[in-house]
């Protein structure tokens, strides 16, 4: 793998929440998350709720998780790490975007031909406002 496509050592990815990284496609950035499983091993999905996918799952500080799924903070939605899919809320049955990794040498690289890899992290570390925060929603 290419250096330049190494999002994180896989030690950096927690058990308990996520590592959150910038990547961009078409030339617009998008945030994106890497989740560690059950089993040790590591998925990639981007950082947007499928109820309202302006809603980030990790808004700097690690995406809150219960009983091993992730759960958005706004109607706190469950997310399974593995599959993606949403298993209670009011987005259930829809699926969080994949995002394609590979684990080498116990560092994960980011293996999507949609995408490229920006940087750890994202460059606006200010919080998402959920109470006003405008963008593509589904109601429930
Ligand atoms: S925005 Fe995530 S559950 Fe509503």
């Amino acid at each position: 793998m290419e250096d330049d496509e190494r999002i994180a050592a896989v030690e950096d990815v927690p058990a308990d929440g996520s590592f959150l990284f910038t990547v961009s496609a078409d030339g617009e950035e998008r945030e994106a998350i890497l989740v560690r499983l059950s089993d040790g091993t590591i998925a990639g999905w981007l950082n947007y709720c499928m109820h309202w996918t302006d809603v980030a799952l990790d808004t700097g500080d690690g995406a809150p998780t219960r009983d091993g799924e992730l759960v958005c903070r706004k109607h706190a939605a469950t997310f399974e790490k593995d599959s993606g899919v949403c298993t209670h809320g009011p987005c259930e049955g829809a699926r969080l975007d994949p995002v394609e990794i590979v684990v080498e040498d116990g560092d994960v690289y980011l293996a999507d031909a949609d995408y490229e890899f920006v940087a750890a992290g994202v460059e606006d570390d200010d919080p998402v406002d959920l109470s006003t925060s405008p963008g593509s929603r589904i109601g429930f």
